[in-house]
Order: C-alpha cells, then sequence, then structure tokens
C-alpha cells in the first residue's frame, strides 16, 4: 500500500478528528467531526484573547506492522499544565488518552513507513462567544485532534543553521513553558528576520546571554560526554523529545548536566569542538551544523554523537531497540 508523505510537514489531514467539548462546566463525550473546518462564532475567545495552547506528539508504524505512539501521557501532562495556565478547561487524561488511540486506529492506513510518522495535534481553545472577556477567562471550550503524516521538520542532511539572539526574547518569560500559539507568533519577527537575513534554520533565543530554546525546539550542548541544558523554568518548553534524549543519554554513559550557561561558554565549546542538537516532536533530534554568533559563522565540526542520540531515540520508536522505559502505547 502505498501511504505518501506530503512534501510540507503539516500540510494534509485524516479527513476526521475527534472533537470533546466543554459545556455547563462538565466534558462532553467526543464526537467525530470532518477535520476540513471548525464552527466557530467570530467572537470565540480564543481568536481575540488567545486562549489557545496545543500538543504535538506522534505515531509510528513498527517494522513489523505494529502502530505505536511515544509518550502520550506525557503530551496529555503537559496540555494539563498549559490549560491551568492558561485558565482554559483542564482536558481528562483518559476520554483524551482513548481520543488518540482511536484517532491512530482510524489513520492507521495513512501512517507512512519509517522514519516518516504521523503526527498528532491536539489543540484547545477557548469558545466563549463574549468579547467582554478579556482578562477573563472562557467558560467553554473545544479539545480536538488533527493527524498528519510527516516526513523530516528539518530535512535529514541539509545544514542546520543556527542564528544565536541576544537580544530579543522568544516570548513572555512567565509563558515559555506554555505550548500556546502566541508564544509562536511572538518568535516569529526574529525568526524571519533569521532566515531572510542569515539563510539561518532557526533562531536559539539566549536574552542577556542565557542560552534557552530554539522558535521550534529545546537545545542541548553536548560537550565531550557531557550534556548540557538549561534547567526547567517557566521561560521555556519542557519538550518531552528532551527529557526522553536526557534519559537515554544517561543509560548510554553521558554525563547529564541541567543548568545555565551562556552564549559565551557555547561559543568557546563549539569552536572546541562540541557539538549541539535541536529536540522537539517534530525537530526529532537535529544536528547542528553551524551556528552565527554576532554576524560570524561558526561550523560545527562533528553531528557524530548527536546522530547516536537519534537513532538511539528513533529505534526505540520504531521497534529496534527495547521499549525499557515503557514509552510506546
Ligand atoms: C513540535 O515539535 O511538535 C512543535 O510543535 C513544533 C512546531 C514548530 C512544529
Amino acid at each position: 500500500m502505498s501511504r505518501p508523505v506530503p512534501a510540507v510537514f503539516g500540510s494534509v489531514f485524516h479527513a476526521e478528528m475527534p472533537v470533546i467539548a466543554f459545556q455547563n462546566g462538565a466534558w462532553q463525550p467526543v464526537e467525530w467531526q470532518s477535520s476540513q473546518d471548525l464552527t466557530l462564532a467570530p467572537g470565540a475567545h480564543a481568536l481575540h484573547y488567545g486562549s489557545e495552547c496545543f500538543e504535538g506528539l506522534k505515531a509510528f508504524r513498527q517494522a513489523d506492522g505494529k502502530i505505536v505512539m511515544f509518550r502520550p501521557t506525557a503530551n496529555i501532562a503537559r496540555m494539563q499544565q498549559s490549560a491551568d495556565i492558561l485558565h482554559l478547561p483542564k482536558p481528562e487524561a483518559e476520554a483524551f488518552l482513548d481520543a488518540l488511540i482511536e484517532l491512530v486506529k482510524r489513520a492507521a492506513d495513512e501512517i507512512p513507513d519509517a522514519p516518516a510518522a504521523l503526527y498528532l495535534r491536539p489543540t484547545l481553545i477557548g469558545t466563549d462567544p463574549i468579547i467582554g472577556k478579556a482578562g477573563a477567562p472562557s467558560d467553554t471550550a473545544l479539545l480536538y485532534i488533527l493527524a498528519s503524516p510527516v516526513g523530516d521538520y528539518f530535512k535529514v542532511g541539509s545544514p542546520v543553521k543556527i542564528l544565536v539572539e541576544t537580544e530579543n526574547i522568544r516570548c513572555a518569560p512567565h509563558m515559555g513553558r506554555v505550548k500556546c500559539g502566541g508564544n509562536y507568533a511572538s518568535a516569529m519577527p526574529w525568526v524571519l528576520k533569521a532566515k531572510a537575513e542569515y539563510g539561518a534554520s532557526q533562531v536559539l533565543f539566549c536574552p542577556n546571554g542565557d542560552v534557552q530554546e530554539t522558535g521550534a525546539s529545546n537545545f542541548i550542548l553536548i560537550n565531550g560526554n557531557e550534556l548540557i541544558t538549561k534547567p526547567l523554568t517557566d521561560e521555556f518548553l519542557h519538550g518531552v523529545t528532551r527529557d526522553s534524549v536526557l534519559t537515554v543519554a544517561k543509560d548510554l554513559g553521558y554525563k547529564v548536566t541541567e543548568r545555565n550557561f551562556t552564549v559565551s561558554e557555547l561559543k568557546a565549546a563549539i569552536e572546541n569542538g562540541a557539538e549541539a542538537v535541536l529536540t522537539g516532536t517534530a525537530a526529532v533530534i537535529s544536528p547542528v551544523t553551524s551556528f552565527i554568533f554576532e554576524g560570524q559563522e561558526v561550523e560545527v565540526k562533528s553531528q557524530e554523537r548527536g546522530n547516536a542520540l537519534r537513532k538511539a531515540i528513533t529505534d526505540i520508536q520504531f521497534g529496534l531497540a527495547e521499549d525499557k522505559y515503557g514509552w510506546l502505547v
């Protein structure tokens, strides 16, 4: 059976999506609707006051034909946290997981072979049609889940050039850990500028020299046998892939250090042969090939450790290595 991988990431969706409404103070039973459109009041809270958050996770077709999701409960927990911070109704974990499983079953024939996957995009929006509710929560909401066959977000083998940005921030610091559209809108001017002016793939946000994350992924420095990454604060997204890489790396004998580090330290390490990776559901584990520090491009000399970590994680996802952490559903 041919299972095409669309050329543009996230541009083709499974025909149906599960929709779960929050009304009258309670979550309602799931309904299945066309994923081509959604009826929403023009005054809906999410459209005016940004009461919106989303998740990204993947389902994989393994070599023996089995289909698995990677750590869905971690994404559900993260959306519950995002909902809390945005004062949106908190999705019920069990109904959420059931909807994900049913969606993956219905879309099973569209899941491409390795290394492609089915990207799942749960989305939670506030739907109160009251534009007077600025600074007040929406009492109604919709949770829906899109499913999209995807290939690479950063093409494997092509350069991953990262502009190091020390002046501008990705988003409001207290919102960094919320996976909401507003944060991506906030980062967009700097990401577009980096692409247009430097041909960069992404921006690494380092306000006041503090190395944080890129516009679409977490960031890990691999210096010899040590992985260094920022400790979990409210300022940036707590990635499921970040956590998975740190866990696997420890078992592979790496030292894992979660601490703040500066652009000066990053630059010195890269010049001395260190590696760096971007991590995320979409990014997977993408080794950086060069950085631009204050207009000067510095090559990353090796991608070897980053590629080995990518293989360690994707081997679990595709059933080529034991799932000893119980991550697959
Ligand atoms: C993900 O990695 O799932 C994301 O949401 C990043 C997005 C830029 C595709």
